[in-house]
């Protein structure tokens, strides 16, 4: 991996290796699962709600299932078709609610239009809310830094943690701002003290924006919107956006994952940055497990620090 000073901008980026923190983040989940086994007899559940047959959602479910599974944790799976009524959905959400066996919820959204999506996602018990979209765990995020930490801007935080362990004072910049990565990545950003700006479609200039970031967090979900001469030298990038694109290659067009940021043009700018695939995405599930440990932990009054001894 080509080494850099996230600071200096020294024409080949750090790689920020998600696949690798993410396996971490797995192994020490394994860990806690198999101590509250041992130590608590208590095995952490996770209960995912399927609505309708969409196919990105139903690969996302079939890995949080077999994750699930494989740190030693127990899941259950709810199917429901697309023309479930909100209050049989609602019905779903009270079961699981009241099931002692199941620890964290999640409702994989989007839902179909005839579903309110606040109103399922407030129905979750906000101890359960491992995706913490419920208002409850949105207003403790907000009003104390606290709460069921939404999971990809978790994973978001822990991998620029890990590259830049100081973030106080930097200036960061938030591009999109949707309820899943944009808002609660601003709240996580100025709890670790950073000065922070969010910029979204209405946005006026947006590559003077860039330019200002020391830490730029891209959440837009445009195919390579952010242009390699958008970037400060040096700034460490985190790429959030997973978009299939077709590109012609010599054995005619092909469909490839790209980020939100024009990666081979930022990778000579940026101090840091998060390749797509491999970057942010494995991060995601991680930080779902990580979040069903902390669930089941505050459930039966554990302390989850106490458990990777
Ligand atoms: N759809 C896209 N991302 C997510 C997520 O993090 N959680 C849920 N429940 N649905 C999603």
């Amino acid at each position: 991996m080509p080494e850099a000073d996230p600071g200096g901008g020294s024409g080949t980026a750090r790689l920020i290796d998600g696949k690798a923190a993410a396996a971490r983040i797995r192994a020490e989940v394994a860990r806690q699962a198999a101590a509250l086994a041992a130590r608590h007899g208590l095995v952490p559940g996770l209960a995912v709600v399927l609505v309708g047959e969409d196919p990105a959602s139903q690969v996302y479910v079939r890995n949080k299932v077999r994750q699930t599974g494989e740190t030693g944790m127990r899941s259950f799976e709810t199917r429901l078709p697309a023309t479930v009524s909100q209050a049989r959905l609602l019905d779903e959400v009270a079961r699981l609610n009241a099931d002692p066996a199941v620890h964290g919820i999640l409702v994989q959204l989007p839902l179909p239009k005839h579903v309110e999506e606040a109103a399922i996602t407030d129905a979750i018990a906000p101890a359960k809310d491992v995706d913490g979209f419920s208002i409850v765990n949105t207003g403790l995020l907000a009003a104390r830094g606290a709460g069921m930490i939404p999971c990809t801007p978790l994973g978001c935080l822990l991998l620029l943690k890990e590259t830049r362990p100081a973030l106080a004072g930097l200036n960061a910049l938030v591009v999109g701002r949707s309820n899943i990565v944009g808002k609660p990545m601003l709240q996580l950003l100025l709890r670790e003290h950073c000065t922070v700006t969010v910029a979204h479609s209405r946005t006026r200039n947006l590559a003077d924006e860039c330019r200002r970031a020391d830490i730029l967090v891209a959440a837009i979900g445009k195919p390579r919107m952010i242009r390699g001469d958008w970037i400060r030298p040096g700034a460490t990038v985190i790429d959030v956006g997973i978009n299939r694109v077709r590109v012609d290659t010599p054995e005619g067009p092909r469909e490839k994952l790209v980020g939100d940021v024009d990666f081979d043009a930022a990778v000579r700018v940026a101090g840091a940055i998060t390749p797509v695939p491999g970057g942010v995405g494995p991060m995601t599930i991680a930080c779902l497990l990580r979040n069903t440990i902390t669930a089941a932990c505050a459930q039966h009054g554990v302390d989850p620090g106490g458990l990777s001894g």
